[in-house]
């Protein structure tokens, strides 16, 4: 059920006549050091607020560091860059990179917007006419970016990305340099224990761009698969212990980008499973139009660091990144991977709460949101337990399971009745749901 979006985040509550515990909107919100008007657009939550300055891939010894370090020694002659700021604007995220105007990901309800100038990245690839036109044709960057969506072990409303970029000139002394490099990339596969299951370079569905030589998209396709293929084995090889019987194995499928053109996605195969790894595709012509070196083409990915440590560290929660506790953060030495070792898990308390929406309705992002403000990190899961249209009335109702546990110790019931007091009287009083 879609439902008509309405704004709803603690910073601009619904106008209210009554006395409320809810906060008034300011008119200012104060972020990293800046202070921003807010308006009809803001929905950046206190919880969100507090991630900002956390910059875990900054934090020596920090899984989502080592794998950035891991993966920066990975390409030594390109330039690492881990600190710009998470705040831009809705060109840089969207329309630098030509997302139609009316692309889901624009939607208040999908991204954080401080107001509706500006917002939080959703993604690194928001920097990439930014990198480009500073001049750098190899780069690296690793950032935290932010994102409205479900709670569960595996989402957490911010996490952090990868973005990597290789372009070069299109003359025959540039485009053979690329053609050696493919070569050498070549030459080190075929000494990997590695299986690549591949796709067509370019298809009609997944085509070359019109304006580039069809060889040289062919070169900038090739180099890209190669480049990656060897980071996945530096990656998940050693760990994995891939041998020439049970080799690596990675797969490529045609995907689509607005910002790229061929795009692929990676998966590997790991412990059983055909894991997501990475986006990736041949930089479309406007984005680098746009940033003045028309005059080159090449590639670009963009992948998950949370995705990838869970899987290397053995990490079951995606919360634990952001543990400040020394069980967690004792156990990593900077640039190792090791395997995580869980200390006890403390019990979970579930609550449910059911509620007639609005005539305008609400969006479930808007319930994760106001979960995670109230309970932060406590908060482990929140699922959607039903849906139900009144047959007279037609008023919908919507049924939440929240699932309380921490992580570094154990919830009394009276704590976690308190949480889900304070829950169900902001559904009542910031979303004007009215409860079952
Ligand atoms: N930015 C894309 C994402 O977040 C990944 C991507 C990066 C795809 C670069 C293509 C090129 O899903």
């Amino acid at each position: 059920m879609r439902v008509l979006r309405v704004s709803l985040s603690r910073y601009n509550p619904p106008l209210r006549r009554h006395r409320s515990t809810v906060a008034a909107t300011p008119s200012e919100i104060p972020i990293l050091g800046h202070s921003y008007p807010t308006d009809s657009y803001t929905n950046i939550t206190p919880t969100i607020v507090s991630k900002l300055s956390r910059r875990l891939h900054a934090q020596d010894g920090h899984p989502i560091s080592t794998l950035r370090s891991l993966i920066e020694n990975h390409f030594p002659d390109y330039a690492h860059l881990s600190s710009l700021s998470p705040v831009v604007t809705p060109y840089q995220n969207f329309d630098s990179l030509s997302f139609p105007a009316d692309h889901p990901g624009r939607s208040k309800t999908d991204s954080y917007y401080i107001n509706k100038d500006v917002m939080l990245r959703t993604h690194t690839s928001a920097h990439e006419v930014d990198v480009f036109t500073s001049g750098e044709a190899r780069w690296l960057l690793t950032a935290d970016v932010y994102r409205r969506d479900e709670i569960d072990a595996s989402h957490y409303p911010v996490f952090h990305q990868m973005e990597g970029a290789n372009i070069f000139g299109t003359d025959d002394a540039s485009v053979g340099a690329v053609e050696r490099d493919i070569q050498r990339l070549e030459r080190q596969l075929a000494e990997s224990n590695i299986e690549i299951q591949d796709v067509q370079h370019i298809t009609a569905t997944n085509p070359a761009q019109p304006s580039h030589d069809p060889r040289h998209s062919e070169i900038a396709a090739r180099h890209l698969k190669l480049s990656l293929n060897s980071l996945m084995y530096e990656l998940f090889a050693g760990v994995g212990g891939a041998t020439k019987e049970n080799p690596l194995q990675v797969r490529w499928i045609e995907a689509y980008f607005p910002f790229t053109s061929p795009s692929y996605e990676v998966e590997v195969f790991f412990r059983g499973k055909w894991l997501e790894i990475l986006g990736c595709g041949v930089v479309l012509q406007s984005t680098l139009d746009r940033s003045n070196v028309a005059n080159k083409m090449g590639w670009a990915f963009g992948l998950g660091l949370e995705r990838i440590a869970m899987i290397l560290y053995s990490i079951p929660d995606i919360r634990l990144f952001w543990s400040e506790d020394m069980r967690f953060l004792s156990q990593f030495t900077s640039g190792k991977i090791s395997t995580f070792k869980p200390y006890s898990k403390y019990p979970a308390s579930y609550r449910d709460v059911s509620f007639w929406q609005p005539d305008n309705g609400i969006h479930d992002n808007d319930v994760y949101d106001l979960v995670r403000d109230v309970a932060g990190d406590l908060a482990e899961d929140v699922a959607v337990i039903d849906r139900f249209t009144h047959p007279k009335t037609k008023r919908h109702s919507t049924a939440f399971r929240v699932n309380y546990r921490s992580m570094d110790r154990s919830l009394v019931n009276e704590e976690v009745n308190a949480l889900q007091d304070q829950v169900v009287s902001r559904l009542k009083e910031q979303l004007r749901v009215e409860i079952r």
